[in-house]
C-alpha cells in the first residue's frame, strides 16, 4: 500500500530538544495546543505520544501536507484532524473555534517573511483576551 506520510530531515534533527524543552514550558493547566506549520505530521506524532494528557491542532499552510499529518496521528485520539492555517489570513481561526492554551511553531519564523511573525503574534492575543499562557518557537 503506498505510504502517504512524508519524512522530514529536520524532524530528525530537532525532536529530542524540541520535546524536551516542551516537557518544561508548557503550562501546568496546559489542555489544548495550537501547532502552526506542523509540516509531514511527525512532531505532532511524537507529542501526541509524549503528552497523552494534551490535545493537538496540527496545521498547515497549503493542503498538501494535511493527509501525511492525518496518517502519522491517525492512531492519537489526542490529534484532531488537521487544518488548513494561513496565520496572514484575515480571520485566521473561525469564530468560535476551539480555545488553545497555548500555540507551538518550529521552522517556520526564520523562512518565512517577518510578517508571518508578526501575524502570529498579533492574532494569537486578541483570541485569548491577554491570558496568553505560553509561546514556543524553535528554529533548526
Ligand atoms: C520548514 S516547514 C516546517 C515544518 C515543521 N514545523 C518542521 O519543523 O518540520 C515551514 C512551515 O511554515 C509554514 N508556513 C509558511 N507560511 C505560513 C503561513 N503564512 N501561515 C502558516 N504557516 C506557514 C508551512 O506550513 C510549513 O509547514
Amino acid at each position: 500500500m503506498n505510504d502517504i506520510r512524508r519524512d522530514s530531515p529536520s524532524f530528525h534533527r530537532n525532536i529530542e530538544p524540541i520535546t524536551q524543552k516542551l516537557s518544561e514550558v508548557l503550562p501546568e493547566n496546559c489542555s489544548h495546543v495550537l501547532e502552526i506549520g506542523s509540516g509531514s505530521g511527525q512532531h505532532s506524532e511524537r507529542f501526541a505520544r509524549e503528552f497523552p494528557q494534551l490535545t493537538f491542532q496540527p496545521t498547515e499552510y497549503g493542503s498538501e501536507n494535511l493527509d501525511s499529518i492525518d496518517s502519522w496521528c491517525d492512531q492519537y485520539l489526542n490529534v484532531l484532524p488537521a487544518m488548513q492555517l494561513d496565520v496572514m489570513n484575515k480571520n485566521w481561526f473561525p469564530k468560535g473555534s476551539q480555545k488553545f492554551d497555548a500555540l507551538i511553531c518550529f521552522n517556520v519564523i526564520h523562512i518565512t517573511p517577518w510578517e508571518v511573525t508578526e501575524a502570529i503574534f498579533k492574532k494569537w492575543q486578541p483570541m485569548h483576551d491577554g491570558s496568553l499562557s505560553g509561546y514556543f518557537l524553535w528554529t533548526v
